[in-house]
């Protein structure tokens, strides 16, 4: 059991390394501005509406004001390694506008970037939930889980505290079926495969699974395939609808 733990953990080093070297190749400008048509491929939305949504986010005072300040709170603290880019959070702010979701399930908190994107989808939808899962503990620094959460959207954000092992299955047979599941904890393969396959079997139909750092490993488009899910890759996340 050891050994072969060692061995994940190898493989999983050297998928990171790997990634770390892709990165520094991927166009982000290109990646960023092709993400509308991307997302109008696999969405009931059209390039326009996405676009429409993308300018929104750019002009949301109310959520740039506090994010900003509370993203340089952690960068000033020397700790934000880990914590998602806002080029992806934006991806999942144009997802949940153009789907109005209404409940979804993340799992990987750290600081909470992608969590404050979705929830200010949801404060602009006027209506929506998210439930997240991350371990026991906190994140690195002097911080909460979420720091990055806006006051405004805290109302609809709900912490569970624990594996998501543990936590996954029981919350989703509560709380789903669900519009949008996000994975962005362990990325290791097996972990990876648990939360997908959990999480689709609480995904309303039309709902989007959703997955961050899906250039680890080929798992994501294969799941999606495999699954008659329609996916894209916008980034680093993946957005798969059934
Ligand atoms: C890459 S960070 C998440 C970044 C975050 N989504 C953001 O928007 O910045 C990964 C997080 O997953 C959490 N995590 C790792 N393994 C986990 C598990 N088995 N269950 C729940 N959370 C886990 C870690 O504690 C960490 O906070």
């Amino acid at each position: 059991m050891t050994d072969t733990n060692a061995v994940r953990d190898a493989i999983y080093a050297f998928r990171k390394a790997r990634l770390g070297l892709e990165r520094r190749r991927l166009d982000y400008g290109r990646e960023t501005r092709d993400r509308a048509d991307r997302l109008a491929e696999i969405l009931p939305a059209s390039v326009a509406e996405l676009r429409g949504y993308e300018r929104e986010y750019e002009s949301l005072e109310w959520f740039h004001d506090t994010y900003a300040d509370r993203v340089a709170d952690v960068h000033d603290a020397g700790v934000a390694t880990g914590t998602t880019h806002w080029r992806d959070g934006v991806t999942l702010y144009v997802v949940c506008r153009a789907l109005g979701i209404e409940t979804a399930v993340e799992t990987g908190v750290l600081y909470g970037s992608f969590d404050a994107h979705i929830l200010a989808a949801m404060v602009e939808n006027g209506g929506g939930t998210l439930h997240s899962v991350d371990l026991p503990g906190g994140p690195p620094g002097p911080f909460e889980y979420g720091h990055l959460i806006p006051d405004r959207c805290r109302d609809r954000w709900h912490f569970h505290r624990g594996d998501a092992r543990e936590v996954l299955p029981d919350l989703l047979e509560r709380i789903g079926p669900v519009d949008l599941f996000l994975h962005d904890s362990d990325h290791r393969l097996p972990h990876m495969r648990f939360e997908y396959e959990t999480a689709l079997a609480h995904l309303e139909a039309g709902g989007v699974l959703a997955s961050h750092d899906v250039r680890l490993s080929a798992l994501f488009d294969r799941f999606s395939d495999t699954n008659g899910l329609q996916s894209c890759v916008v980034c680093d996340t993946g957005i798969a609808r059934s």
